[in-house]
């Protein structure tokens, strides 16, 4: 009766990887018990978890190396697998809250979010591609957009590319303060989206920044952001609430690739109750003040017994 917090399935999105071809199932090495799915095989995965309870997903596309190149131009091509998908799933589940990836890293030979030249990411000539990228995912008929790439002014460029075209209800769930972690590795595995050379500092956020997340978050805000949302979760807990305590939108927490890999290795050893310490995790990021939680555990949390 007194409990202050609880964990719904309705605070879920949980994050799916999508394979081109069909009957394709293949796991990610490093998150054992997360698989990369053909379309015709997610359908099924999302038709499950919508029974479950799980309303909200977000779909990453695993791209083969023979269809990357620097500027990404498979992003935003309509004949493409991912956004085939995006579409099919829509048709086939209206009901469910699909959410998508604008960021130039799936698609990217240079493995960055960003348009790389001579070392350097182009801040504004990347806004271009990623205006493209949103309005192809958007006419697939999506509801949120998820902009993880980090570049300066993408929030409001996004926005007014949506709201010309007539994309007015499909809303941003920008990656406001998204720190440039170790935690996103397998991730990277899973996309095969690593880096090709250098790192992501120049875009993410510094892990020793505070402040900083409020200024992101007064920017995102001011260009039109529905959610706003802090990445890595389990160690930036203080973000949320900073976020949580100084803002009135929607406030989501990412609940990355390393910290589920990290539980369930061990608990893989015996070492963790994996079901408990799941729970106590999505609980803790609950009550530093996420509304939303994304994560890879989100059909474990609705599958297993309390
Ligand atoms: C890149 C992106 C990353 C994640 C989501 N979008 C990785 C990165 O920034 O390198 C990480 C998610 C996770 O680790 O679960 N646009």
């Amino acid at each position: 009766m007194v409990e202050e917090t609880r964990v719904t399935t309705s605070d879920l999105i949980f994050p799916l990887f999508l394979l081109e071809g069909s009957n394709l199932k293949s796991e990610v090495s490093s998150m054992p018990g997360i698989f990369r799915l053909s379309a015709d095989l997610m359908l099924k995965e999302i038709e499950q978890c919508l029974k479950l309870g799980i309303k909200a997903f977000d779909i990453f596309p695993a791209v083969d190396d023979q269809h990357k190149d620097q500027k990404a131009t498979k992003s935003y091509d309509a004949t493409f697998f991912y956004l085939r998908a995006l579409k099919e799933i829509k048709k086939q589940f209206p009901e469910a809250c699909i959410m998508t990836d604008v960021a130039m890293d799936p698609y990217s030979s240079d493995g960055h979010d960003g348009l790389v030249k001579d070392g350097k990411i182009l801040n504004d000539e990347t806004l271009e591609i990623l205006g493209k990228m949103a309005l192809a995912q958007a006419e697939t008929g999506i509801d949120i957009i998820g902009p993880s790439d980090m570049m300066d002014g993408r929030v409001g460029y996004l926005r007014k590319v949506l709201d010309k075209n007539g994309f007015t209800e499909v809303s941003i769930m920008s990656y406001t303060a998204k720190y440039a972690s170790g935690f996103y590795n397998p991730f990277r595995d899973a996309l095969d989206s690593a880096p090709k050379f250098g790192d992501k500092k120049t875009y993410q956020m510094n892990p020793a920044n505070r402040t900083e997340a409020l200024l992101e978050a007064q920017l995102d805000t001011d260009e039109g952001a529905d959610f706003l949302m802090v990445k890595p979760a389990m160690t930036y807990l203080d973000i949320i609430r900073l976020l949580k305590d100084n803002s009135t939108l929607p406030i989501a927490a990412y609940n990355v690739s390393g910290e589920y890999s990290m539980i369930k290795a061990a608990a893989q050893r015996g070492w963790l109750d994996e079901d408990r310490v799941m729970r106590e995790t999505l609980l803790s990021i609950k009550r530093a003040g996420a509304d939303v939680i994304l994560t890879y555990f989100a059909k474990a949390f609705a599958t297993q017994p309390t």
